[in-house]
């Protein structure tokens, strides 16, 4: 959880994207107040990596090793295993659970060598780290990591390196490094790569898919903390690559960065899970959910190279290239949708409905997210059986009040089971119609308890 303070800086820092920064305000200063004013905010400090070795040999304790080329003698370390590193991003450090858990489900997968990349004391707002200078580590530590990954003797075909936010950018400044030392890096995964003054810089200053042979790139929340552009040869955009399902809205999003986070939650289950992240290589968000026959066919198994698999097992797909959409399920993990379970609940919610009652449903469907803008019930039913949950406002005639906007809840609660909830009391008169609704209610709540009883048996 970032506190509080880290917030509000890093907002500055998002902030600084539209308003003047700290170079433009330093046109108008002295050049010896543009140097104090620098010294405060952007120069960089230097910054003591840390690793924390992870192998299967020492599952439940990480070996720490100090210094910028530790001597692996001694440790479990072995060059004929693949190396993966793992850094974090700003106000983290290298033995956060999220790092500690994706090391743990790469070696049930893998048996490797697992290196969490530690730069708090470069990255932390307790210890006097704003975010401008965090992002100015963040080059050192990439350039520190990739040095010791030369040290390490592996050829690049093994080295593997995971960031998320700043750490993504780290990712990149790595695998620059060893590439004017000669050698290319096989993979960079880039989670949420920060976007706050990353936004007009060049592919020397940031994570590029110039960096490794393979860079996938997970966008969670690319309207905040992280960066919208693609920058990898594969981009995933789940639910449109921001404000994910279950994150809340502005500000309880931006304070728990939860949609920022999300992209290692993803990576993290995508490791192991039976459930692939099956993604769809579209012209954009409105065209996969509007027309998704409009986008790349997806047969699923990437020969067309149309399709991928977001997060670790993208790897497999490697002509699948460019930015793919995907939904996700609303509820805590995991978040995976398989893809037969989709076909099946759009197929029964589908057969259920004719098509006088779809319409009717329709016209009343007016506030679920992203569904507002289409066309047809298959729409609806297949987008509903991705989200698992669905909020339905509809507006009906109440008893005692009137006029009356009627929240109603269907939520996936496993097994392929639906469970409605309509959220309202008899009594409790909101006066909080919007006038919308024209239909008859007996209809319309026919119409609910018909989708849920259906739902309810998917
Ligand atoms: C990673 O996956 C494991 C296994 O499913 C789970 O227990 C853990 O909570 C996950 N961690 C994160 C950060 O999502
Ligand atoms: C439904 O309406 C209520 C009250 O007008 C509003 O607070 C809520 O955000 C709406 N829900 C959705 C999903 O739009």
């Amino acid at each position: 959880m970032l506190s509080l303070a880290a917030v509000l800086i890093f907002l500055s820092a998002s902030l600084a994207e539209q308003q003047p920064d700290v170079f433009t305000i330093c046109g108008k200063l002295s050049s010896s107040q543009c140097r104090v004013l620098k010294r405060r905010f952007v120069s960089s400090t230097p910054v003591a990596v840390k690793y924390y070795l992870h192998t299967r040999q020492n599952k439940e304790t990480p070996i720490v090793l100090e210094g910028k080329n530790p001597d692996l003698s001694g440790t479990p370390f072995r060059s004929n295993r693949p190396t993966k590193f793992i850094i974090h991003g700003f106000n983290s450090q290298g033995d956060v659970q999220w790092i500690v858990d994706i090391a743990n489900e790469l070696l049930i997968a893998e048996d490797l060598n697992v290196f969490g990349v530690d730069w708090q004391k470069g990255a932390s707002p307790l210890g006097g780290i704003n975010y401008f200078k965090a992002k100015k580590n963040c080059r050192k530590v990439g350039q520190t990591v990739g040095n010791f990954v030369r040290q390490l003797g592996q050829p690049g075909s093994m080295i593997h390196i995971i960031g998320h936010s700043l750490g993504a950018h780290a990712a990149g400044f790595a695998g620059k490094t060893t590439q004017s030392a000669g050698f290319t890096i096989a993979r960079i995964s880039g989670l949420d790569p920060a976007g706050p003054l990353f936004k007009i810089s060049r592919p020397t200053k940031r994570l590029d898919k110039g960096d490794a042979t393979f860079v996938d790139v997970i966008h969670t929340d690319a309207h905040w903390y992280g960066k919208r552009k693609p920058l990898g040869h594969v981009d995933f955009y789940p639910n449109e690559g921001w404000n994910q399902p279950g994150c809340g809205d502005f500000p309880v999003d931006q304070l728990t960065a939860c949609s920022h986070g999300r992209a290692y939650e993803f990576y993290n289950e995508s490791i192991n899970s039976a459930c692939q992240f099956l993604a769809y290589r579209c012209p954009d968000w409105y065209t996969f959910i509007v027309n998704r026959e409009q986008c790349d066919y997806c047969d699923h198994s990437g020969l067309n190279g149309a399709c991928s698999v977001m997060g670790y097992h993208s790897i497999n797909y490697p002509d699948s290239q460019g930015s793919m959409y995907l939904v996700t399920k609303h509820l805590p993990p995991p978040h995976c949708v398989s893809e037969t379970s989709r076909q099946q609940s759009t197929t029964q919610c589908l057969q259920s409905l004719g098509p006088d009652m779809r319409q009717q449903i329709w016209d009343h469907v007016d506030s679920i997210a992203d569904m507002k803008e289409m066309g047809n019930l298959e729409d609806f039913c297949s987008l509903y059986s991705e989200m698992g949950t669905v909020v339905l406002n509809i507006t009906a005639p109440m008893p005692n009040c009137g006029l009356e906007d009627i929240p109603v809840i269907l939520e996936y609660i496993g097994d392929g089971k639906y469970d409605s909830v309509v959220a309202w009391a008899e009594d409790d008169c909101t006066g909080s119609s919007n006038g919308a609704f024209t239909l008859p209610s007996a209809m319309l709540l026919i119409a609910l308890q018909l989708i849920v009883a259906v739902l309810g048996n998917a």
